[in-house]
């Protein structure tokens, strides 16, 4: 019988990671393949890393899909990843809602096709009851623009005498948020070297790790989040207090 495992393997596993998928682009090139090719490359990623969040006990897991500023790239490009969203949404639902994967969405859905918002609400509702993981898919998304959208709440319920203005702090501020009741990452993964933010999650990464890879996304999965996971498990987090 193998020995039990220690118990500090998990005691630093984060509760929330989020990760900027990056580098399909350069996957592609590299191979002397069109970028299509590193974005379907990507997806199969997206598979290997749910699982391992599963795997490895992480309870909720945000991806960068498509972000607000992605509809500057060519026309044929933006097609080929609305393409490539339908077909995972359409082929991974069954799968997620077998192994207890719940599906939410975060970004503005103006923009986005009808049948691309179908097949959000019907992977949304198909798991909604579903435990294990939490997957969060930021598509259309910008944090500014999530910002806006919750500051124009509040100035309209304000503007409606709902809300009175003096009561505003980050608590309130942050209800209006796209998605209210997830928590703030603790690790934030941006894979393919780059180290920016690209406009994700502003408001939510104030206080989250930030961990920066150099594999490109095609080919992440189990291993690199184990060692962003070490990393993370390194850090020593005060959030400005102080350790002693
Ligand atoms: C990430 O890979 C996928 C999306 C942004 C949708 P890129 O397409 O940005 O790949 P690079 O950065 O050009 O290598
Ligand atoms: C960020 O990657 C967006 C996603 C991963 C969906 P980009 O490749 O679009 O970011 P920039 O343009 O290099 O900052
Ligand atoms: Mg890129």
């Amino acid at each position: 019988m193998s020995s039990p495992e220690p118990q500090t393997e998990t005691a630093n596993v984060p509760r929330h990671v989020a990760i900027i998928m990056d580098g399909n682009g350069r996957w592609a090139a590299a191979r002397g393949l069109p970028r299509v090719a590193g974005h379907r490359k990507g997806a199969d990623a997206v598979r290997a890393t749910v699982r391992a969040a599963r795997e490895l006990g992480i309870p909720y897991l945000t991806l960068f899909a498509f972000s607000s500023e992605n509809w500057r790239r060519p026309k044929d490009e933006v097609m080929d990843l609305m393409e490539l969203l339908k077909l995972y949404l359409r082929r991974e639902i069954a799968d997620l809602h077998r192994n207890g994967v719940r599906v939410r969405f975060i970004g503005d859905r103006h923009g986005l096709s009808d049948d691309i918002c179908a097949l959000m609400d019907r992977a949304a509702e198909t798991t909604i009851g579903d435990t294990d993981l939490t997957l969060i898919i930021a598509l259309n998304y910008g944090g500014q623009g999530e910002i806006v959208r919750a500051a124009r709440q509040i100035a309209e319920d304000a503007a409606a005498g709902k809300l009175d203005p003096s009561t505003i702090d980050e608590a309130c501020f942050a209800q209006r948020l796209d998605n209210p009741d997830v928590p703030a990452p603790d690790l934030l993964i941006r894979t393919s070297g780059e180290q920016r933010l690209s406009n994700f999650l502003l408001w939510q990464c104030a206080y989250s790790e930030l961990v920066f890879d150099d594999t490109l996304w095609p080919d992440f999965g189990h291993a690199e989040l184990q060692r962003a996971i070490d990393l993370f498990g390194e850090r020593e987090r005060r959030f400005g207090g102080r350790s002693g």
